[in-house]
């Protein structure tokens, strides 16, 4: 048999078993069988994870001393190590092909943030669906996401790779993230296996300082950080990754209390644990092990099964053995789970999916799937009628550093999207022009979006002048969020505040499209722009999607994830934050210019505020705008009395009142009066994204469980307490009429 006919026996077989499911004791005697043969340096090897360029790869592949490696998306390269994996190392045990596959693969979807704007996890699905099948066509079987790290700081990197701040949200979209990959059979070869990171509280870093301290009350662990790895597992994710962080005092990557005792005893999750890029021996520098065998030590007892990068398993567990501080059955554990994972993808049975049948990549659906995505994940945060342009516009000046910028519109976190695929808005506007005979003045204004210095100014501004409208392109580029990409200054960077001032002084309807990998601070230039559209980091198809909003062939339906601060020294703001002993109102709010000369200090009146920038936020959470309008009516509360254990059932008739067809995300939110512990002034307990004609109406039922209305309380015992609650049906966390219903014993 050649090479070839051998590759198409394998395939062939690969495709009968898949039509015979697997029975899972089959799978699992097939493992038991396997770890038999195994010698501890096998076993060791299969911990083991490393990166495409290491330059022993093909050694230890060939010596079975390597379960994984990790940044490899060339196929025939993937084709190579596989081979030599299956056909040249002793056992034949194929390779686990890791890869950060975020936001799409070739084709980049919006970055997460983005994404969870949409509030549709079914497009969120879809999404993974397509990086899924994009990213496996190259021999990937394994993606490092989602991420569903709960923050609420925007001067953090990584909050663009977050589906923001509440932790429902997080756990949903994770969940969805997690379907679309592995499809309802990981074996099938268009799956690939979902990693869910970082567990846990990466995103609740001291200041939004990268990689920094995590201090955090345990309650708020198990009620907010936790939650959304439970849904995620739930859903049936193959694998978990650490964080490189330290929880209170311990480092997640050898954190026993939250790896053994949670993640395995109570949630009984028998899946894959593996390391951050060398966050085992980052134990160290911690100053939590003193070396990195102990490092490897405390990971192994935390069950930690594999090692990224760096090789304290490999260099220090058969020391660890044969001192009898780690047993052989710890090590056959994190083996087996590794094992299994690779027979429960297929790859025992076929180590190269990837030769099969696959669609190309940017496939027309791939890049509708992800132009929709685009559409539905825009906010429109202002709009004095500025949007959508109308007919009578034939002129405009286009103007700003992500207007024609490929490459900053994929956004942080793409390995293998490129530049040359993405539509830009100019290329859009300037197809559109062509078609409709408009005509579009192009200035770029500013190299970067951090430049400090407008090129051009009087060009621009003679354009500006005989346009009819001007659109906006501010923002910030890609490499200013992403990992260890912190900001402390928000606000729009570079001269973008004087651009914009700039223009405005010339009077013209004025919309901004701001692309940025987090939420910026422009309140100053907000009172200048007669319309804002907030459009992420918008990915490939940005393009078509926004020029579609912005001439209204559809509606914006984004809602916001993530509450927008006014200013940075206010965060962190969120809206589901406590009610305090002394909350403040407007009408408590001492502003700072009403503030007479040596005013007298008054200890009574005084409320939790700043006197410079207030207590409430720009945007708050939930919010979004429409061409159409909506309103939510007969707001029912069909079980005013439950007991805890049963079902809340809330109905409500919503209605398109506008012109046009559109979509509205209806949310709910309830809240604990009073508490063994004080509860949230508001938590989303479920939403549902509903699109509509002119005049529609529609009735829809919000039906959730008591007990996803409980908390740890003071004793940590997760309770459900019987009381008063209130209750909103709303399109965003500071609207809607307030009900009520009792929870009784
Ligand atoms: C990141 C992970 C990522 C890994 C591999 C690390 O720096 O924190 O999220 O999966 O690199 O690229």
């Amino acid at each position: 048999m050649n090479k070839y006919t051998k590759i198409l026996a394998v395939v062939l077989v690969a495709a009968l078993k898949a039509c015979t499911p697997q029975p899972q004791s089959t799978a699992d005697a097939r493992v038991e069988a396997l770890l038999k043969q195994m010698t501890l340096e096998e076993k060791i090897g299969q911990l083991m994870q490393k990166n495409g360029d290491h330059p022993q790869l093909h050694d230890l592949i060939r010596a079975g001393k390597l379960g994984s490696v990790l940044n490899e998306p060339n196929p025939e390269k993937v084709y190579e190590l596989q081979r030599l994996a299956v056909e040249e190392s002793r056992l034949g045990i194929p390779l686990l092909i890791g890869r950060d596959v975020i936001h799409g693969f070739r084709t980049i979807f919006p970055i997460p943030l983005g994404q969870a704007a949409s509030w549709n996890p079914a497009l969120v699905e879809e999404g993974a669906r397509i990086a899924a099948l994009e990213a496996a066509s190259q021999g990937i079987n394994w993606s490092f996401a989602p991420m569903i790290d709960v923050t609420r700081d925007p001067r953090w990197g990584r909050i663009a790779e977050s589906y923001g701040e509440d932790h429902l949200l997080n756990g949903i979209f994770g969940a969805a993230t997690v379907r679309g990959f592995q499809g309802s059979d990981l074996a099938a070869p268009h799956t690939i296996a979902a990693c869910v990171k970082h567990y846990a509280a990466y995103g609740w870093a001291e200041g939004g300082r990268d990689y920094n301290t995590v201090s955090i009350p345990e309650n708020e662990l198990h009620d907010i950080i936790l939650p959304p790895f439970k849904m995620c597992i739930d859903a049936g994710a193959a694998s978990v990754m650490t964080a490189f962080n330290e929880i209170n005092g311990i480092p997640a990557t050898g954190h026993i209390p939250l790896l053994r005792d949670v993640l395995r005893h109570q949630w009984g999750f028998e899946g894959v644990v593996l390391s951050d890029w060398e966050s085992l021996t980052q134990m160290v520098t911690h100053g939590f092990t003193p070396s990195n065998k102990e490092a490897a030590y405390m990971a192994m007892q935390a069950t930690m099964d594999m090692e990224m990068a760096s090789t304290a398993y490999e260099t220090y567990l058969p020391e660890l053995i044969s001192e009898g501080r780690i047993s052989i059955k710890q090590i056959d554990d994190a083996v087996r789970r590794i094992l299994r994972m690779k027979f429960d993808l297929g790859l025992f049975d076929n180590p190269y999916p990837f030769l099969g049948d696959f669609p190309p990549l940017l496939a027309p659906d791939h890049l509708a799937a992800a132009k929709q995505m685009a559409m539905e994940s825009v906010v429109l945060l202002k709009n004095e009628g500025v949007l959508p342009l109308s007919t009578g516009i034939r002129r405009i000046a286009v103007i700003g550093p992500l207007a024609d910028a490929p490459h900053d519109q994929m956004g942080t976190w793409v390995f293998d999207g490129k530049k040359e695929n993405s539509v830009t808005p100019l290329q859009s506007l300037r197809e559109l022009a062509a078609e409709q005979g408009l005509e579009i003045y192009y200035h770029r204004a500013l190299e970067l979006s951090r430049s400090r210095q407008i090129t051009n100014l009087p060009a621009i501004m003679r354009d500006v002048q005989r346009a009819d409208a001007v659109l906006l392109f501010i923002g910030e580029e890609s490499i200013l969020s992403g990992e260890s990409h912190c900001l402390a200054n928000i606000d729009l960077p570079g001269a973008q505040e004087e651009l914009v001032q700039r223009i405005a002084a010339a009077g013209k309807p004025t919309a901004a499209i701001i692309m940025a990998g987090r939420p910026v601070t422009f309140e100053k230039v907000e009172p200048y722009l007669g319309a804002v559209l907030y459009a992420w980091h918008p990915g490939t198809m940005g393009g078509p999607a926004l020029v579609d909003l912005i001439f209204g062939k559809a509606s914006p339906s984004g809602k916001l994830p993530v509450t927008f601060p006014r200013h940075v020294g206010q965060i962190p703001m969120y809206y589901n934050h406590k009610n305090t002993g002394k909350p403040a109102s407007d009408q408590t709010w001492e502003r700072l210019d009403d503030i007479p000369a040596e005013a007298p200090q008054l200890s009574i009146g005084n409320t939790s505020h700043y006197l410079d920038y207030g207590f409430e936020p720009m945007y708050p959470f939930g919010y979004g705008l429409s061409y159409s309008s909506f309103q939510i009516s007969n707001v029912t509360v069909e079980t005013p009395r439950l007991k805890a254990g049963e079902n809340l059932r809330v109905s409500f008739t919503l209605t398109n009142t506008g012109q046009m067809e559109a979509a509205e995300v209806v949310q709910l939110y309830t809240r604990q009066l009073f508490g063994s512990r004080t509860r949230p002034v508001r938590e989303l307990r479920a939403f549902e994204k509903i699109t509509l004609a002119p005049g529609q109406q529609q009735q829809h039922v919000f039906e959730i469980n008591t007990r996803e209305l409980g908390f740890h309380n003071p004793d940590m015992v997760f309770v459900t307490e019987p009381g008063t609650y209130h209750l909103w049906v709303s399109n965003c966390s500071q609207s809607g009429t307030q009900q009520s219903f009792e929870i009784i014993r």
